[in-house]
């Protein structure tokens, strides 16, 4: 396993479709769905396995010049729980902090929420309500 940042329009096609796998088809989001308007000003990172297929994904962007936000973490079906997930945190942690980054904030998934404490991270009240039924928690930690 290594992780690269995608680069070509293969790299980003597989790192989008495993954001769209993870963390919309099952609520029946269209494609699409799974992109907002800060991608383009982001940090991308994906794990890839030994025949480049993608692993694991995340993104890091900046709300200030010492803030930073790690959104869309996703370990593809049948792969989670193995630490992938951990060590794409890391990366982008270390991404976060070689930019100057003193801080990271997150909205976790309830589900998720032991994986963050895990790495760290500390919750700092509700944050908000997907399609109407996934609760996410505001959480942060300082690098
Ligand atoms: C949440 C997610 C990113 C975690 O990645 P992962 O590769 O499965 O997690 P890891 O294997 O690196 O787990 C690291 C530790 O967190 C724990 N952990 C992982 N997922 C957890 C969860 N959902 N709840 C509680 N603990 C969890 C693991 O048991 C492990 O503990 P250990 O170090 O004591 O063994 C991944 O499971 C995922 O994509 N889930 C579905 C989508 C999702 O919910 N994304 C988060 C959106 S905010």
């Amino acid at each position: 396993m290594r992780i690269i940042e995608p680069v070509s329009p293969g790299e980003y096609q597989k790192y989008y479709d495993l954001r769209w796998k993870v963390l919309r088809a099952p609520w029946n989001q269209p494609r699409g769905s799974e992109c907002d308007a800060r991608d383009a000003d982001s940090t991308h990172l994906m794990m890839i396995d030994a025949r480049d297929a993608a692993v694991a994904v995340g993104r890091l962007h900046f709300n200030s010049i010492r803030e930073a936000q790690v959104r869309y973490m996703a370990v593809a079906v049948g792969q989670q729980r193995r630490g992938f997930g951990s060590r794409l945190l890391q990366a982008l942690e270390e991404k976060a902090a070689s930019l100057g980054a003193a801080c990271i904030v997150l909205d976790a998934r309830e589900v998720a929420l032991g994986f963050y404490r895990k790495q760290g991270y500390s919750a700092d009240g509700p944050g908000h309500v997907l399609y109407d039924c996934i609760s996410h928690v505001r959480m942060h930690k300082t690098l």
